[in-house]
This record gives C-alpha cells, sequence and structure tokens, in this order.
C-alpha cells in the first residue's frame, strides 16, 4: 500500500525574539510523517519541542519554513489536531461527560454515544458523572485522552502527556495508547524525554539536539508490538539513543533526560 503523507515540515526555523532576547528555538527542521505514523520526539528541556508541537497543532504561525497539513499550509488550530498536555486541564465544575461535551462542537450529532464510546476505550466507564477532583492523576489523563479521542482528530499531538503520572500508571497509559494508536489509526506525534517511553512506542524516534534544537537524528524502531521492555533488542535500541546523548558514558537504562 502506498503510503501517504500527512505532515510535511521542511526547513522550519523559529525564533523568539521580545525586546532584546532573542531565542532560536528550532534551526532547519524537516521531517516527513505518514499517515498512521507514532512519532515519538525526544530531547532535552529547552530544545523547542513544544514550540515544534504548537506550530504543527496551528498555535504558532510565526516561523519560517513549510509546514503542511495533508499538503496544505497550516493556518489555524483544527479538531482534525488534537492535543493532549501534561498539565490536564479539565474543567473542574464540570463532570466527566460534560468535559468531553463541552470540548464538541454544539451541532455534534450522537454526542451521548461518542462521549460513552470514547470513554470506554480509555477504560473510565462508570465514571462519567464523576468530578475531576474525583479522579486520580491517571484517570483525569484518560478523560483528557477521550476528550481528545471525541473530537476524531487525524493527528494526535502529545506533549509530554505521561511526565507528571507515577512510574506505573504511566506504563499502564503507555500501552492503553498502543492499543488505542492501533484501534483507532490515528497518526501520533509524542513529545517526551523519556527514552523508554519513545523507544516503547514510536515507530521512528526524532532525537533533537539541545537549543537551537535541530534534529540530530531519526531511528527506525522495527520491534514488534506490544514490545517487551525486558528484552535485549529494546535495550539495545534505548543504549544506541542514550549514547547520543551522554556519549560513552556507562549510564543506568531507566535514566530520563
Ligand atoms: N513564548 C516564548 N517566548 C520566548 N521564548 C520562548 C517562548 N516559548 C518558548 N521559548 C523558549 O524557546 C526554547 C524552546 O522552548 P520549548 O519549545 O518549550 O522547549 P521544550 O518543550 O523542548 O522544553 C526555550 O529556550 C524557551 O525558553
Ligand atoms: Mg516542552
Amino acid at each position: 500500500m502506498q503510503k501517504s503523507r500527512i505532515i510535511e515540515i521542511s526547513h522550519l526555523t523559529k525564533v523568539f525574539q521580545g525586546g532584546k532576547k532573542r531565542v532560536e528555538a528550532l534551526e532547519d527542521i524537516s521531517l516527513e510523517i505518514n499517515k498512521g505514523e507514532f512519532v515519538s520526539i525526544i530531547g532535552a528541556s529547552g530544545c523547542g519541542k513544544s514550540t515544534l508541537l504548537r506550530i504543527i497543532g496551528g498555535l504558532d504561525k510565526e516561523y519560517k519554513g513549510k509546514v503542511l497539513f495533508e499538503n496544505k499550509p497550516i493556518t489555524a488550530p483544527s479538531r482534525q489536531r488534537g492535543f493532549i498536555f501534561q498539565d490536564i486541564r479539565l474543567l473542574p465544575w464540570l463532570t466527566v461527560e460534560d468535559n468531553i461535551k463541552f470540548s464538541l462542537p454544539r451541532t455534534t450529532s450522537d454526542i451521548n454515544d461518542i462521549v460513552s464510546k470514547k470513554l470506554e476505550i480509555v477504560n473510565l466507564k462508570g465514571f462519567e458523572k464523576a468530578y475531576p477532583k474525583q479522579l486520580s492523576g491517571g484517570m483525569a489523563q484518560r478523560v483528557a485522552i477521550a476528550r481528545a479521542l471525541a473530537n476524531q482528530p487525524k493527528v494526535l499531538l502529545l506533549d509530554e502527556p505521561f511526565g507528571a503520572l507515577d512510574a506505573i500508571t504511566k506504563i499502564k497509559l503507555q500501552e492503553e495508547m498502543l492499543r488505542i494508536w492501533e484501534s483507532e489509526k490515528i497518526t501520533m506525534i509524542l513529545v517526551t524525554h523519556d527514552i523508554d517511553e519513545a523507544v516503547y512506542l514510536g515507530n521512528r524516534v526524532v532525537v533533537m539536539s539541545n537549543r537551537p534544537g535541530r534534529i540530530q537524528k531519526i531511528h527506525d524502531i522495527k520491534l514488534p508490538n506490544p514490545r517487551s521492555r525486558i528484552s535485549h533488542e529494546f535495550n539495545i535500541q534505548k543504549e544506541i539513543i542514550y549514547k547520543e546523548f551522554f556519549g560513552d558514558i556507562e549510564v543506568p537504562f531507566s535514566y530520563s533526560i
């Protein structure tokens, strides 16, 4: 089957200019993403990962270069490109189901049906009437995922979505994300500073250099899904990426940057 391009970024450069202060956030980024891919983008804090996602999301239009979604320039945010952030941003005065409904256009038909299906996908059936304060961090992030899915995006932009969760919840949600990706066939672009997460989820891992963010290397991860985090092949992949960041020094496998 012919692979179709969904995102095309070429020679993207982004400079923040505020008075005398000038920050070169991204430099000459070129990246093509095919429909249905799961791309992990990894890099140190401040290397421009969020800036890159915001540009793909249409939240920042001041840049040099070309950024296309389905062959058209991205000029504004769109429901076709959903966001999931580390800070979950649920409205505390609304129930779980109303938080999801609130994000949908008023004209959406079958709204109850959509909400119910998406809550089922994230294993939250039975929590429709709960309020955000009654949920754990992991459950709240599941609601945010259901909310993003309810808008039926073609691309999901995930900005360190599991960064604030404890290690066990994080692993569970990574597994669920993989299942959702396989069932919903959405193109995923995941920004993370966790090498384990990047390799576990991505079919490609884009490694960014320190500021100004450039693409240092792109790794194809050919391991079959679901991946075994304790397999030799998985750990070799991680080691290769660790060594790119830290040189040849010995680093423990559980280290994140
Ligand atoms: N609105 C802004 N104004 C000025 N500088 C910014 C702005 N947003 C981000 N930056 C700077 O751009 C660089 C990249 O930021 P960011 O994309 O948030 O990095 P990351 O997500 O990889 O941690 C950082 O040095 C940051 O301070
Ligand atoms: Mg960031």
